[in-house]
């Protein structure tokens, strides 16, 4: 079993992480591991900021470590929220205001097509693996469901014809930007 720490402090995320990565992987989330605060987030893509957090931890810990950088980029705002998802509506993150100022945002828009990115970055030792996954899809005109976490709400999947907030845990980490990014990852590192 490979034992990796996972550079992240989102609940969401970590439960997705050590669902979709399965039995051959011993994920430890970082607090546990000995690294409390949060790493900012100072790059402009989804990869540079995933590295930050990925060699960040690694490096404190002197373990390999794993990191998602994601987000919502919808084609009407111009690829926003982009990689400042997370803090759409400011600081400190919160995601049912960041779920109010999207639907604000799109109030009136007819082309309501957008995706989820996600990359993630494992590091250990100077070592990088990074891949990226995408899950297509469209803003719903108010919320949907209450599965899942984050946009997930208010986003209407293509894959399963309906929003990821109805959708199963499986049925998401099977379509989802982090399930896609991370099978891709594995396949790499195997
Ligand atoms: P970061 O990767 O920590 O910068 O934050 C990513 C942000 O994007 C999260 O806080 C969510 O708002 C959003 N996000 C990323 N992945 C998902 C997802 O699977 N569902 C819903 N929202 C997501």
């Amino acid at each position: 079993m490979k034992k990796i720490v996972a550079a992240t402090s989102n609940a969401g995320k970590l439960k997705e992480i050590k669902d979709i990565l399965g039995d051959g992987y011993a994920v430890i989330p970082m607090a546990e591991a000995g690294f409390s605060g949060d790493v900012e987030e100072t790059g402009g893509t989804f990869f540079e900021n995933a590295l930050i957090k990925a060699k960040t931890v690694s490096e404190a810990l002197g373990m390999p470590a794993l990191a998602d950088d994601s987000g919502l980029e919808v084609k009407a705002l111009g690829g926003a929220p982009g990689v400042f998802s997370a803090r759409y509506s400011g600081e400190p993150c919160d995601n049912a205001r960041n779920r109010a100022l999207l639907l604000k945002n799109m109030q009136g828009v007819k082309d309501r097509s957008a995706r989820f990115v996600c990359c993630v970055v494992l590091y250990d030792k100077g070592k990088i693996v990074s891949a990226e996954g995408y899950a297509e899809g469209r803003i719903l005109e108010a919320e949907d469901g209450f599965g899942g976490f984050g946009y997930d709400a208010l986003f209407f999947s293509n894959d399963l014809n309906k929003s990821f907030g109805r959708a199963t845990e499986e049925e998401k980490n099977a379509v989802s930007h982090r399930g896609r990014a991370l099978r891709t990852l594995t396949e790499k590192t195997e």
